[in-house]
Protein backbone atom coordinates (compact mmCIF):
# COMPACT_ATOMS: atom_id res chain seq x y z
CA UNK A 1 0.00 0.00 0.00
CA UNK A 2 1.33 3.40 -0.80
CA UNK A 3 1.75 6.25 1.68
CA UNK A 4 1.11 9.35 -0.09
CA UNK A 5 -0.77 11.77 0.80
CA UNK A 6 -3.81 13.20 -1.44
CA UNK A 7 -5.29 16.90 -0.96
CA UNK A 8 -8.83 17.04 -2.35
CA UNK A 9 -9.91 20.69 -3.11
CA UNK A 10 -13.35 20.67 -4.53
CA UNK A 11 -16.33 23.43 -4.88
CA UNK A 12 -17.93 25.82 -7.58
CA UNK A 13 -16.12 28.05 -9.87
CA UNK A 14 -13.83 31.27 -9.32
CA UNK A 15 -13.97 30.45 -5.67
CA UNK A 16 -10.33 30.61 -5.31
CA UNK A 17 -9.78 26.62 -5.15
CA UNK A 18 -6.41 27.09 -7.29
CA UNK A 19 -4.88 29.93 -4.86
CA UNK A 20 -5.59 27.50 -2.09
CA UNK A 21 -4.68 24.83 -4.23
CA UNK A 22 -1.35 26.43 -5.35
CA UNK A 23 -0.06 27.58 -1.98
CA UNK A 24 -0.71 24.25 -0.21
CA UNK A 25 1.47 22.44 -2.74
CA UNK A 26 3.87 25.24 -2.58
CA UNK A 27 4.07 24.82 1.45
CA UNK A 28 4.28 20.94 1.81
CA UNK A 29 6.43 20.71 -1.73
CA UNK A 30 3.39 18.62 -2.65
CA UNK A 31 2.95 18.24 -6.77
CA UNK A 32 -0.36 20.39 -7.65
CA UNK A 33 -2.90 19.01 -10.52
CA UNK A 34 -5.69 21.60 -12.03
CA UNK A 35 -8.11 19.16 -12.92
CA UNK A 36 -10.26 21.61 -14.36
CA UNK A 37 -7.29 22.53 -16.66
CA UNK A 38 -7.74 19.22 -18.15
CA UNK A 39 -11.47 19.58 -19.08
CA UNK A 40 -10.84 23.26 -20.77
CA UNK A 41 -7.90 22.00 -22.57
CA UNK A 42 -9.79 18.65 -24.46
CA UNK A 43 -12.36 21.55 -24.73
CA UNK A 44 -9.84 23.57 -26.72
CA UNK A 45 -9.46 21.00 -28.84
CA UNK A 46 -13.17 20.08 -29.60
CA UNK A 47 -13.41 23.33 -30.14
CA UNK A 48 -10.28 23.54 -32.74
CA UNK A 49 -11.31 20.21 -34.79
CA UNK A 50 -14.86 21.36 -34.66
CA UNK A 51 -15.68 17.66 -32.76
CA UNK A 52 -19.60 17.47 -32.41
CA UNK A 53 -20.47 16.78 -28.75
CA UNK A 54 -23.35 14.33 -29.48
CA UNK A 55 -21.24 12.02 -31.71
CA UNK A 56 -19.68 9.57 -28.99
CA UNK A 57 -17.68 8.21 -31.98
CA UNK A 58 -16.12 11.01 -32.67
CA UNK A 59 -15.59 11.82 -29.35
CA UNK A 60 -13.99 8.48 -29.01
CA UNK A 61 -11.54 8.90 -31.64
CA UNK A 62 -10.83 12.91 -30.31
CA UNK A 63 -10.00 11.51 -26.82
CA UNK A 64 -7.23 9.71 -28.29
CA UNK A 65 -5.56 11.69 -30.11
CA UNK A 66 -5.18 14.61 -27.12
CA UNK A 67 -1.85 14.29 -24.90
CA UNK A 68 -2.26 16.31 -21.66
CA UNK A 69 1.13 17.41 -19.99
CA UNK A 70 1.53 19.43 -16.42
CA UNK A 71 5.03 20.99 -16.09
CA UNK A 72 4.32 21.31 -12.20
CA UNK A 73 8.13 22.71 -11.77
CA UNK A 74 6.63 26.14 -10.64
CA UNK A 75 3.71 25.13 -8.46
CA UNK A 76 1.66 26.50 -11.37
CA UNK A 77 -0.70 25.19 -13.26
CA UNK A 78 1.08 24.57 -17.14
CA UNK A 79 -0.37 22.01 -19.08
CA UNK A 80 0.49 21.27 -22.25
CA UNK A 81 -2.12 19.56 -25.09
CA UNK A 82 -0.01 17.64 -27.69
CA UNK A 83 3.39 19.49 -26.39
CA UNK A 84 1.67 23.11 -27.39
CA UNK A 85 1.44 25.02 -24.46
CA UNK A 86 -2.60 26.27 -23.85
CA UNK A 87 -2.51 27.68 -20.18
CA UNK A 88 -3.48 30.80 -21.14
CA UNK A 89 -5.78 30.26 -24.06
CA UNK A 90 -7.72 28.11 -22.04
CA UNK A 91 -9.07 30.55 -19.78
CA UNK A 92 -10.49 32.75 -22.49
CA UNK A 93 -14.13 32.84 -22.85
CA UNK A 94 -14.16 30.57 -25.88
CA UNK A 95 -13.08 27.38 -23.42
CA UNK A 96 -15.22 28.99 -20.41
CA UNK A 97 -18.60 29.22 -21.88
CA UNK A 98 -17.88 25.48 -23.43
CA UNK A 99 -16.43 23.40 -21.02
CA UNK A 100 -19.40 22.40 -18.69
CA UNK A 101 -20.71 20.55 -21.79
CA UNK A 102 -17.73 19.05 -22.44
CA UNK A 103 -17.26 17.78 -18.83
CA UNK A 104 -20.44 16.47 -18.96
CA UNK A 105 -19.85 14.01 -21.48
CA UNK A 106 -19.47 10.48 -20.00
CA UNK A 107 -16.87 9.33 -22.03
CA UNK A 108 -14.78 12.68 -21.42
CA UNK A 109 -15.02 12.74 -17.40
CA UNK A 110 -14.13 8.74 -17.47
CA UNK A 111 -11.15 9.13 -19.25
CA UNK A 112 -9.70 12.11 -17.03
CA UNK A 113 -10.53 10.62 -14.18
CA UNK A 114 -8.32 7.32 -15.62
CA UNK A 115 -5.31 9.96 -16.11
CA UNK A 116 -6.20 11.68 -12.72
CA UNK A 117 -5.67 8.62 -10.55
CA UNK A 118 -2.76 7.56 -12.37
CA UNK A 119 -1.19 10.93 -11.56
CA UNK A 120 -1.85 10.54 -8.13
CA UNK A 121 -1.23 6.63 -7.34
CA UNK A 122 2.49 7.59 -5.41
CA UNK A 123 2.76 11.15 -5.00
CA UNK A 124 1.99 13.62 -2.56
CA UNK A 125 -0.42 15.77 -4.30
CA UNK A 126 -3.13 18.72 -3.89
CA UNK A 127 -6.12 18.35 -6.76
CA UNK A 128 -8.34 20.90 -7.40
CA UNK A 129 -11.99 20.34 -8.83
CA UNK A 130 -15.24 19.28 -8.80
CA UNK A 131 -15.12 15.72 -8.46
CA UNK A 132 -12.17 14.84 -6.74
CA UNK A 133 -13.25 14.16 -2.89
CA UNK A 134 -16.12 12.30 -4.21
CA UNK A 135 -15.06 10.65 -7.67
CA UNK A 136 -11.37 10.39 -8.33
CA UNK A 137 -9.77 9.78 -4.70
CA UNK A 138 -12.89 9.15 -2.69
CA UNK A 139 -9.75 8.30 0.03
CA UNK A 140 -7.77 11.01 0.14
CA UNK A 141 -6.81 12.12 3.49
CA UNK A 142 -7.71 15.45 3.80
CA UNK A 143 -11.03 17.10 1.19
CA UNK A 144 -11.81 20.59 1.58
CA UNK A 145 -15.38 21.85 -0.05
CA UNK A 146 -14.85 25.31 -1.06
CA UNK A 147 -17.93 28.08 -1.31
CA UNK A 148 -18.32 31.84 -1.54
CA UNK A 149 -20.96 34.41 -1.86
CA UNK A 150 -21.41 34.60 -5.80
CA UNK A 151 -21.23 38.18 -6.09
CA UNK A 152 -18.28 38.04 -4.56
CA UNK A 153 -16.82 35.09 -7.08
CA UNK A 154 -17.61 37.05 -10.09
CA UNK A 155 -15.73 40.22 -8.90
CA UNK A 156 -12.34 38.18 -8.16
CA UNK A 157 -13.16 36.90 -11.41
CA UNK A 158 -13.72 39.85 -13.75
CA UNK A 159 -10.40 41.57 -12.11
CA UNK A 160 -8.93 38.69 -12.97
CA UNK A 161 -9.92 38.85 -16.64
CA UNK A 162 -10.98 42.22 -17.41
CA UNK A 163 -6.91 42.87 -17.70
CA UNK A 164 -6.71 40.54 -20.66
CA UNK A 165 -9.79 40.98 -22.35
CA UNK A 166 -11.37 44.74 -22.18
CA UNK A 167 -14.60 44.42 -23.71
CA UNK A 168 -15.64 41.94 -20.72
CA UNK A 169 -18.40 42.82 -18.09
CA UNK A 170 -19.04 41.98 -15.00
CA UNK A 171 -22.42 41.03 -15.70
CA UNK A 172 -20.85 38.65 -18.69
CA UNK A 173 -19.11 37.10 -15.61
CA UNK A 174 -21.72 36.79 -13.53
CA UNK A 175 -23.68 35.02 -16.27
CA UNK A 176 -20.68 32.35 -16.80
CA UNK A 177 -20.48 31.29 -13.34
CA UNK A 178 -23.90 31.10 -12.75
CA UNK A 179 -24.43 29.01 -15.83
CA UNK A 180 -21.42 26.98 -14.64
CA UNK A 181 -22.72 26.05 -11.25
CA UNK A 182 -26.27 25.09 -13.07
CA UNK A 183 -24.97 22.74 -15.49
CA UNK A 184 -21.56 21.11 -12.91
CA UNK A 185 -24.65 20.72 -10.12
CA UNK A 186 -26.95 19.38 -12.15
CA UNK A 187 -25.04 17.33 -14.75
CA UNK A 188 -25.52 13.39 -14.43
CA UNK A 189 -22.06 12.04 -14.43
CA UNK A 190 -20.58 13.35 -11.19
CA UNK A 191 -22.08 16.43 -10.57
CA UNK A 192 -20.56 18.76 -8.23
CA UNK A 193 -21.41 17.42 -4.13
CA UNK A 194 -19.73 18.15 -1.21
CA UNK A 195 -17.84 14.29 -0.46
CA UNK A 196 -19.67 14.03 3.25
CA UNK A 197 -16.33 13.96 5.27
CA UNK A 198 -15.14 17.18 3.01
CA UNK A 199 -14.30 20.36 5.47
CA UNK A 200 -16.32 23.04 4.23
CA UNK A 201 -13.85 26.30 3.61
CA UNK A 202 -16.50 29.57 2.89
CA UNK A 203 -14.21 32.33 2.14
CA UNK A 204 -16.08 34.62 1.41
CA UNK A 205 -14.38 36.87 3.88
CA UNK A 206 -11.37 34.92 4.36
CA UNK A 207 -7.78 36.36 2.61
CA UNK A 208 -5.45 33.52 1.40
CA UNK A 209 -3.08 33.29 4.07
CA UNK A 210 -5.94 32.36 6.26
CA UNK A 211 -7.62 30.05 4.10
CA UNK A 212 -3.94 28.86 3.84
CA UNK A 213 -3.62 28.38 7.49
CA UNK A 214 -7.10 26.81 7.80
CA UNK A 215 -6.44 24.00 5.43
CA UNK A 216 -2.42 23.42 7.24
CA UNK A 217 -4.43 23.34 10.65
CA UNK A 218 -6.95 20.73 9.42
CA UNK A 219 -4.07 18.22 7.52
CA UNK A 220 -2.59 18.65 11.00
CA UNK A 221 -5.39 17.24 12.92
CA UNK A 222 -5.93 14.15 10.82
CA UNK A 223 -2.59 13.14 10.14
CA UNK A 224 -1.76 13.47 13.82
CA UNK A 225 -1.24 10.10 15.02
O1 LIG B 1 -12.09 24.82 -12.25
P1 LIG B 1 -12.38 25.35 -13.64
O2 LIG B 1 -13.33 26.51 -13.66
O3 LIG B 1 -11.15 25.60 -14.43
O4 LIG B 1 -13.15 24.12 -14.36
C1 LIG B 1 -13.59 24.21 -15.67
C2 LIG B 1 -14.82 23.36 -15.87
O5 LIG B 1 -14.48 21.97 -15.79
C3 LIG B 1 -15.96 23.61 -14.91
O6 LIG B 1 -17.09 24.09 -15.59
C4 LIG B 1 -16.28 22.27 -14.32
C5 LIG B 1 -15.40 21.28 -15.00
N1 LIG B 1 -14.68 20.43 -14.07
C6 LIG B 1 -15.25 19.23 -13.75
O7 LIG B 1 -16.35 18.93 -14.19
N2 LIG B 1 -14.59 18.36 -12.94
C7 LIG B 1 -13.39 18.67 -12.45
N3 LIG B 1 -12.75 17.80 -11.65
C8 LIG B 1 -12.80 19.93 -12.73
C9 LIG B 1 -13.48 20.78 -13.56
Amino acid sequence: MSNNIVIAIDGYSSCGKSTLAKALAQKLHFIYIDSGAMYRAVTLYFLRERVNLHDNNAIAQALKNIHLNFNSRDYQSHITLNDEEVSEEIRQMPVSDNVSAVAAIKEVRHEMVRQQQRMGRSKNIVMDGRDIGTTVFPDAQLKIFMTADPKVRAERRYKELSLKNPGITLEDVFENIAHRDYQDTTREESPLVRAKDAIILDNTNLSPDEQLQFALDKLSDLLEP
